[in-house]
């Protein structure tokens, strides 16, 4: 019997792409290979520079975008990475030590990591990261290529918009914004709205 199960390539050869590539094989699903500046370890046959990524329309394969993300210049990277991939050849990964509500939306290229905790009506947006451990509770919004880093909790309805990162063991009040762009710093508490690009640290943060 031929094996009909969707094949994969990551972008990516540093630990994030080892970590997504865990998860995915956790769920059973293949993985062809990876693309990036270097071979790296435990994330099969090496298939060259991120320049191949055109090539994978012709893969048949899914691609996870296995880059980290913790300042601006690695959000941009994965930016424009999710630019240059159509959304449909984006695999959406989440771990299967998550936990999801059923009502949870989860977007395309998005990856849930292990047990982080996804709450009932939240939506994660187009290759957002939730990573390990983190809480994203009810009602919460996700933006694109935003990173929920590992531990970090959110109340319900906090608003975080595309290309932020929510900095490690941080904690952000229920029904906050974060404008586009904003980085919360790792172990922040977040009580009062967030603007744009800006940076905010501390407890409370500002
Ligand atoms: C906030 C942050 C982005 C600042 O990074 P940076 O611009 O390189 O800043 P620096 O490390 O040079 O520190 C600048 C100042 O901010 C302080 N600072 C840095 N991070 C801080 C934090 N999390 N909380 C409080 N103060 C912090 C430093 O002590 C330093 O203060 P000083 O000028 O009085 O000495 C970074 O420290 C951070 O928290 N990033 C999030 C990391 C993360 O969660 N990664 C996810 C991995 S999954």
């Amino acid at each position: 019997m031929p094996d009909h199960k969707p094949t994969h390539i990551i972008l990516g050869a540093g630990g994030h792409a080892r970590v997504m590539a865990e998860a995915l094989r956790l769920c059973d699903l293949t993985l062809q290979g990876h693309l990036g500046p270097f071979a790296g370890q435990g994330l099969g046959p090496y298939l060259g520079t991120d320049s191949a990524l055109t090539d994978v329309a012709h893969r048949d394969a899914f691609v996870l975008i296995g880059l980290g993300f913790v300042n601006t210049d690695s959000m941009n990277r994965r930016k424009h990475i999710l630019n240059s991939v159509a959304p449909d050849r984006l695999a959406t990964l989440v771990h299967p030590s998550a936990i999801l509500s059923p009502s949870a939306q989860i977007d395309a290229g998005a990856f849930v990591a292990a047990g982080a905790i996804i709450g009932t009506g939240t939506k994660v947006g187009l290759g957002a990261i939730v990573n390990t451990g983190a809480i994203v509770d009810h009602d919460c919004l996700i933006g694109a290529n935003t990173h929920v880093a590992t531990g970090a909790r959110l109340a319900g309805g906090v608003t975080v918009m595309d290309d932020c990162l929510i900095g490690t063991g941080a904690v952000v009040r229920q029904g906050i914004t974060i404008g586009t762009g904003a980085i919360v710093a790792a172990g922040a508490v977040v009580v009062r709205d967030v603007p744009a690009a800006v940076t905010v640290m501390g407890v409370p943060a500002r």
